[in-house]
């Protein structure tokens, strides 16, 4: 699937996020290998710490369905009221669970503001020295 239709999908996710706190809306689309895509949004809480990102509810819808193998992820996001959004990088916390199903070396990472305009990244380089299953002999 080409990236631009990935960051296409990610926008659309960002539309749902649930964000009465922050008011930053996140999207993200999760490509497995299967070829299916798998969107999330930023969901919070009033308790705040139980917050999910968009990243990991994209991987946790996958992994709940049943795939484990992924290709590709982009993600958009933004305050709510901005009239261009800038990049949004994933936080440590999902580049871990990236870390934890994909490989570091071939996952790609879609960064950017719009269908037109993003860039790519691997795992690797978002997460160098990266600990993961292979740590563990797994
Ligand atoms: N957030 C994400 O969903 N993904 C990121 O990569 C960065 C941060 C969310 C969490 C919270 O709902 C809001 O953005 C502000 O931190």
């Amino acid at each position: 699937m080409e990236r631009s239709k990935l960051m296409e999908l990610a926008l659309e996710a960002r539309q749902m996020a649930y964000t009465p706190y922050s008011h930053f809306k996140v999207g993200a689309a999760l490509l497995g290998k299967n070829g299916v895509v798998y969107k999330g949004c930023n969901i919070e809480n009033a308790s705040y710490t139980p917050t999910n990102c968009a990243e990991r509810t994209a991987f946790f819808k996958a992994v709940s369905e049943g795939q484990y193998e992924f290709e590709a992820i982009a993600i958009v996001g933004g305050a709510e009221d901005a009239k261009n959004l800038s990049v949004c990088s994933p936080c440590g916390v999902c580049r871990q669970v990236m870390m934890e199903f994909c490989d570091p070396d071939t996952f790609e990472v879609v960064l950017g503001t719009s269908p037109e305009d993003y860039q790519v990244y691997t795992l690797k380089e978002l997460l160098p020295l990266g600990f993961g299953p292979a740590n563990l002999g797994k």
